[in-house]
C-alpha cells in the first residue's frame, strides 16, 4: 500500500534520511524503531508531505505522492503526536470533529462520528465530550489525539510516539487499547518509537533505523532470531533476547494436553510465556495449569515446553 523508492530528504545538504527503500502493506502495523536523531520523524512527515523528498520517490496505492493534492493525500492520513496539538479552547468533541468539519460533513453525523470513537477509546461520551484538554489527564488527552486522527476515517494512521510521554502503566493500557481498536478497524498503521519493547509488542514489522537509514525491516521474531548487524542487537539489550521472544509467544500454543489432577498454580491460556515463567520462578514449580478465560483448566504447561518451538 505504501511504497518508499529511494527516498532521501537532505537539510543543509546534510541527509536526514537516506535512500530508503521499504514496502508497508494494507492493514499491517509497521513500526519505525531508532534511537532519537536516526530520522524516524523526518519519514513520517515524508508520507503525509508535511516536507518533501529531496530525491527518490512514494507510492500509495501504487500513485506518486508528490503528483497528489496535498489536502486529499492528508485526508487519507489520520497522524498522531506525542503533544496531541490539541486545540485548548476547544472541547474534546470539537477537537475530534475538526476534520469531518473540514470535510463538511452534516452536524448529525460529526455528532454521531464523535460519540462512536469516544466508545471505541473507552471514554464515555457523557463524561468528556464538553472537557477542555486541560480537565484530562495525560492517557486520557493521548486517547483524544487518537480518536481525532481517526475521525475523518483515513486509510492511514501516523503516530509518532504517540505514548511517548505517559507513565509505563498508562502506556501499556494504551498500547493494549490500540491493538484491540486495531483489531475492529483494521487501518494501515506506520508508528513510530524509540521503545524496542513497545516496537516488538505492537509492530506486525518492524523498521530499525540508525542514522538515516534502515538497518533492518522484519517480523519481531525474525528481528529477535536474526538481527542484522550489531546495532540491532544493542538495541534489543544484549542477554535479553530469550525473554523478549518469550514474551512474544502465548501460553496457548506451548501448553500440552492435562492429564490427572491439575497443578496448583494457573497461567492463562493467552499469558505470554515470558509470564509463565516468572511465575514458575516466583512460585518454584516446574508445572502451570493453563486456563481459559472462564477459568476452566484447558491444558498443562510443563517448563520443559517453553523450550519448544511453538505448535504450528
Ligand atoms: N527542520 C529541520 N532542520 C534541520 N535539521 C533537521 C530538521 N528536522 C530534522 N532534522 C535533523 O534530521 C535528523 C533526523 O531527525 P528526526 O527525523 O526528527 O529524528 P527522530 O524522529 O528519529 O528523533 C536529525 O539529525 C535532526 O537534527
Ligand atoms: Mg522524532
Amino acid at each position: 500500500m505504501i511504497e518508499l523508492d529511494g527516498v532521501s530528504r537532505l537539510y543543509d545538504g546534510v541527509a536526514a534520511v537516506e535512500g530508503l527503500n521499504l514496502r508497508i502493506e494494507r492493514g499491517e502495523i509497521c513500526v519505525i524503531v531508532g534511537t532519537s536523531g536516526c530520522g524516524k520523524s523526518t519519514t513520517l512527515r515524508l508520507l503525509n508531505r508535511l516536507i518533501d523528498c529531496s530525491s527518490g520517490s512514494i507510492r500509495i496505492d501504487g500513485e506518486d505522492i508528490a503528483a497528489m493534492d496535498v489536502k486529499l493525500l492528508r485526508r487519507r492520513m489520520g497522524y498522531a503526536i506525542q503533544s496531541t496539538g490539541l486545540f485548548p479552547h476547544w472541547t474534546v468533541a470539537r477537537n475530534i470533529g475538526v476534520v469531518p468539519q473540514l470535510l463538511k460533513w452534516p452536524a448529525a453525523r460529526i455528532e454521531a462520528r464523535v460519540r462512536e470513537l469516544l466508545e471505541l477509546l473507552g471514554l464515555p461520551h457523557a463524561d468528556f465530550a464538553h472537557k477542555f484538554p486541560s480537565q484530562l489527564s495525560g492517557g486520557q488527552a493521548q486517547r483524544v489525539g487518537v480518536a481525532r486522527a481517526l475521525a475523518g476515517d483515513p486509510e492511514i494512521l501516523l503516530m509518532d510516539e504517540p505514548f511517548g510521554a505517559l507513565d509505563p502503566i498508562t502506556r501499556d493500557s494504551l498500547q493494549n487499547e490500540l491493538l484491540r481498536i486495531q483489531a475492529q478497524i483494521h487501518k494501515t498503521i506506520v508508528f513510530v518509537t524509540h521503545d524496542i519493547d513497545e516496537a516488538l509488542k505492537l509492530a506486525s514489522r518492524i523498521v530499525v533505523m540508525d542514522k538515516g537509514r534502515i538497518v533492518q525491516h522484519d517480523t519481531p521474531t525474525r528481528l529477535l532470531e536474526q538481527p542484522a548487524n550489531a546495532f540491532v542487537e544493542h538495541l534489543l539489550g544484549q542477554g535479553e533476547q530469550g525473554l523478549k521472544r518469550a514474551s512474544l509467544q502465548r501460553v496457548g500454543a506451548h501448553m500440552l494436553a492435562l492429564q490427572g489432577p491439575p497443578p496448583a498454580c494457573s497461567v492463562g491460556v493467552t499469558d505470554s510465556l515470558r509470564q509463565a515463567l516468572s511465575l514458575m520462578l516466583w512460585h518454584r514449580t516446574g508445572e502451570l495449569c493453563v486456563r481459559d478465560e472462564q477459568g476452566n483448566p484447558v491444558g498443562l504447561l510443563p517448563i520443559a515446553a517453553l523450550l519448544r518451538g511453538p505448535d504450528a
